[in-house]
């Protein structure tokens, strides 16, 4: 048994997720971490919100709160939210917490310690009306990259390009709106990753587990030469910055930059769930304390890769500590909203509690696993959703196990017959599962979620594709030995296909096994040989058939749905 760690980038505290941010990191870590608890190891599967930096500022002013109060509230609803759509976190932490606060301190003095910190004096943007600083996206401006007039102090949103609030043309403070800006000097502390450039490099080249998506984001940063970045920022709401364990001289008034705490919140998160249940979080993170043998996994979306490939890794090892970095790293392309962007701002696309107004979680699990923006981007249609449910989910898996348990039921008195020997159509669909099963098994291991879903409903299709043979209804009246053994491999395959389907509609298999009866401590992953999976249910075994499992989503749904959502991108 293996002891899998697995996180998933940890959403912005600024308001509910839309489905882009769910289909790129929290869902497919869950699937991943659902196959693998089925597998039967050990999994960790941590989350958190990113409860720092402008993003949470910006957006409590918006909304008229004080920050924190904000904070609470949007941590509530985003739990509730990954709960309803059946995110099965071990722990989803703030880093807003204490936890984060202590970690975030150790480190940064660790780093110290070690040499890796300058105290600097940078020329920062200033409002002089509003008297304050402006970091990150407190400015907002001219792209010098793009001429797009409404960039972000931190990134334009137009062309992508990481930018530093002095480097744009025209700025304006985002809280007055005043353009009376000058650049003054302020005190800030830098990691020096620059010192790091050849342990990272050693670092990056040995790491096994990652993409090439990941790999060539890591070395393009490695190769332009690290740079130093500064890890405090003028703003109150953040971890405050210490030195030998109280405040730091000159920083009161400022904190830890967003992204230096954010990924410490992994396991500031941890700590929390030990702190919470007696578990040893040391033993997930301390390679010297029992996670030597962790394999730890992380998912993200493609804007993350850099944070986690360079920037957290350098916290780590610049820490000289024993600490766990990541072995495997899955990174997301985007899911487009025909085309163009979902945006958060904007309002454009469909939202987590949205969706699940809609329709239930499992719906969106599917389409959002099994044709989600691995690779290249996807695009999300009405039209290709309505047509990717109603084909996968009502046509090929509920019509199947539907199909199979009613006729059972209704003829077979729900108990599973005797008789009948195995002939050529249980021969072929042996053969299928076989195969179709390590294939399976093997696409989640790569983390290849697009391929493990058209696997898994391949071996749907090859539910129905049997009935179609063995035609149990015919042989009913016929040769009932023949359809005794039509209904006994049936049922049995139906329960394979529950199985199966567990870490991507959960709630849906669920409904299967229920109904069929199999005791929740045989739903793990299928092993031993497909013939003898494919008669596990005592003869005599009682079975029902499941209430409807997918309804098909109709026309005027999707009519309905276009008006309140848009379907195009303006
Ligand atoms: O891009 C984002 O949504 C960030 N909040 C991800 C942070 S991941 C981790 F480092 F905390
Ligand atoms: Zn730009």
């Amino acid at each position: 048994m293996a002891r899998i760690l697995v996180t998933s980038a940890l959403p912005y505290i600024n308001g509910v997720k839309h489905l882009g941010n769910l289909a790129g990191s929290m869902l497919p870590a869950d699937v991943y971490a659902r196959f693998q608890r089925l597998r039967g190891h050990e999994v960790l599967a941590i989350c958190a919100t990113d409860e720092h930096g402008t993003p949470a500022e910006l957006a409590a002013a918006a909304a008229g709160q004080d920050v924190r109060a904000y904070c609470d509230e949007q941590h509530g609803i985003q739990k509730s939210l990954g709960e309803a759509f059946a995110l099965q976190w071990d722990w989803f932490g703030r880093t807003s917490r204490p936890q984060n606060a202590a970690l975030t301190q150790h480190f940064a003095e660790t780093l110290e310690a070690s040499g890796l910190i300058a105290e600097v004096t940078e020329r920062q943007v200033y409002s002089v009306d509003d008297a304050r600083f402006l970091p990150d996206r407190y400015v907002e401006g001219t792209c010098p990259n793009c001429g797009y007039e409404k960039a972000r102090g931190d990134q334009c949103d137009n062309c992508g390009k990481l930018l530093d609030p002095v480097d744009l043309i025209d700025p304006y403070s985002v809280i007055s709106g005043s353009r009376n800006i000058e650049v003054r000097d302020t005190r800030h502390l830098q990691l020096r990753q620059s010192l790091m450039a050849e342990k990272l490099r050693a670092w990056v080249d040995a790491a096994q587990g990652w993409p090439a998506l990941a790999r060539s984001i890591a070395y393009k940063w490695l190769d332009e030469g690290l740079r130093d970045r500064t890890i405090t920022r003028d703003l109150a709401w953040g971890v405050p910055v210490t030195k030998d364990g109280a405040p730091r001289p000159g920083f009161e008034n400022k904190v830890f930059y967003v992204w230096f705490d954010a990924p410490i919140g992994y396991i500031a998160a941890t700590r929390e769930w030990a702190d919470a249940t007696g578990g040893d979080w040391e033993r997930w993170w301390r390679t010297d304390k029992g996670a030597g043998d962790v394999s730890y996994v992380q998912f993200m979306g493609k804007d993350n890769v850099a944070f986690h490939t360079v920037s957290f890794p350098a916290t780590l090892l610049g820490s000289q500590e024993p600490w766990k970095t990541v072995d495997k790293l899955k990174a997301f392309n985007w899911l487009t909203w025909y085309g163009g962007k979902f945006s958060t701002s904007s309002k454009r696309g469909v939202f987590m509690d949205q969706a699940l107004e809609l329709l239930p979680a499992d719906y969106w699990r599917w389409y959002l696993t099994a044709y989600g923006p691995e690779g290249a981007d996807a695009q999300f249609t009405w039209e290709h959703f309505q047509g990717a449910i109603n084909t996968d989910l009502a046509n090929v898996l509920g019509n199947f196990v539907n199909r199979i348990t009613k006729f059972g039921a209704s003829r077979f008195d729900g108990k599973i017959p005797d008789g009948g020997e195995p002939g050529e159509h249980e021969a072929w669909l042996e053969a299928e599962l076989d195969a179709r099963l390590k294939t399976i098994a093997a696409h989640y291991d790569a983390m290849e979620f697009r391929k493990a879903g058209a696997e898994t409903r391949a071996l749907w299709a090859a539910g129905n594709e049997y009935l179609t043979r063995a035609e149990p209804w015919v042989k009913f009246k016929t040769d009932p030995q023949a359809a005794a053994l039509g209904v006994r491999t049936g049922i049995n395959l139906a329960v394979i296909a529950a199985i199966i389907a567990q870490p991507v509609i959960p709630q849906a298999a669920a409904a299967i096994l229920d109904a069929i009866g199999v005791p929740k401590a045989n739903r793990t992953w299928p092993s031993g040989s497909a013939k003898d999976l494919l008669d596990a249910l005592p003869r005599g075994h009682a079975f029902a058939a499941p209430p409807i499992l997918f309804a098909k989503i109709e026309d005027d749904a999707v009519a309905q749905w276009t008006e309140r959502f848009g379907g195009s991108v303006s």
